[in-house]
């Protein structure tokens, strides 16, 4: 157990303590990563919770930012989530800097577990995040995380990594995943097919779009990441969620 930002408990489990560690030495050593403009995913989000008449939006693995900003100087009401300290670090020293990166509430969680209330937001964005998560059952777990905290009608933006992404070198996850690692020492990625991914979502979620996505990998690596972009429903009238996914909240 970690302390959240209010005080209150951060549910996280020795893999991604781990994990939010690889995350914190990356932010201290390289700051902003991916720079700060918004990505090419956040942009299609924006036109999609515009479009829903979105107005509280959540942002889930939200690193320093860039996206959680982008939103919010379109006028959107954002909350912006990572478990990685030096993520929040980063985000609140550029939101003090008077540089247009303000009016965002940063908090620290993990995304598997939220310290959210029920049906709190209009939209829910992740992107790059979710492949992070390296086991299935993480990541049923925070789709109906991201249903849970959805009101009835909401939209939620997800990307994760393609398996169409060149592939390096396999390994094998502490639950039998076969997992990709990087370049980078302690970086795993979840490779799920796209079919796989729709399945997991469509547990909770009726699929409003899908799309292959792409961007440069960070500021110092010139190559182009994939990702699968996917917008999801919450139906006005659901009653699915936890219950489909194989899973009660508190196990
Ligand atoms: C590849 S980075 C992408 C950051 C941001 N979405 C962007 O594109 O600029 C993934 C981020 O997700 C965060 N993250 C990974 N797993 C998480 C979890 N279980 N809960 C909260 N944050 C998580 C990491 O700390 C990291 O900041």
């Amino acid at each position: 157990m970690a302390l959240q930002g209010d005080g209150s408990p951060m549910n996280i489990d020795s893999e991604l303590a781990e994990i939010a560690e690889f995350w914190s030495a990356r932010y201290r050593a390289e700051g902003f990563i991916w720079g700060t403009e918004a990505s090419p995913c956040a942009h299609e989000a924006a036109t999609h919770f515009a479009a829903a008449d979105a107005k509280r939006v959540l942002v889930l693995g939200c690193g320093y930012g860039r996206d959680a900003v982008y939103f919010a100087n379109q006028g959107f009401d954002v909350t912006a989530i990572d478990f990685a300290t030096e993520a929040l670090a980063l985000a609140e020293s550029w939101a003090t800097s008077g540089d247009g990166a303000g009016q965002i509430e940063y908090v620290r969680d993990n995304l598997v577990a939220l310290n959210v209330p029920d049906s709190a937001y209009d939209a829910v964005y992740s992107h790059r995040t979710l492949h992070l998560l390296l086991t299935r059952e993480r990541l049923i777990r925070a789709v109906a995380e991201i249903h849970r905290v959805l009101k009835p009608g909401g939209i939620a933006c997800i990307s994760m990594r393609s398996p169409r992404d060149p592939t390096r070198e396999k390994t094998r996850g502490s639950a039998g995943e076969d997992l990709e690692v990087s370049f980078r020492p302690g970086h795993r990625i979840l490779f799920l097919s796209n079919a796989e991914l729709g399945e997991i979502a469509g547990r909770c979620f009726s699929t409003i779009g899908q799309q292959e996505m792409r961007e440069r990998e960070s500021k110092t690596q010139n190559y182009d990441v994939i990702v699968h972009f996917l917008v999801l429903g919450k139906e006005a009238d659901s009653r699915r969620g936890f219950a489909e996914t194989g899973f009660k909240r508190d196990e």
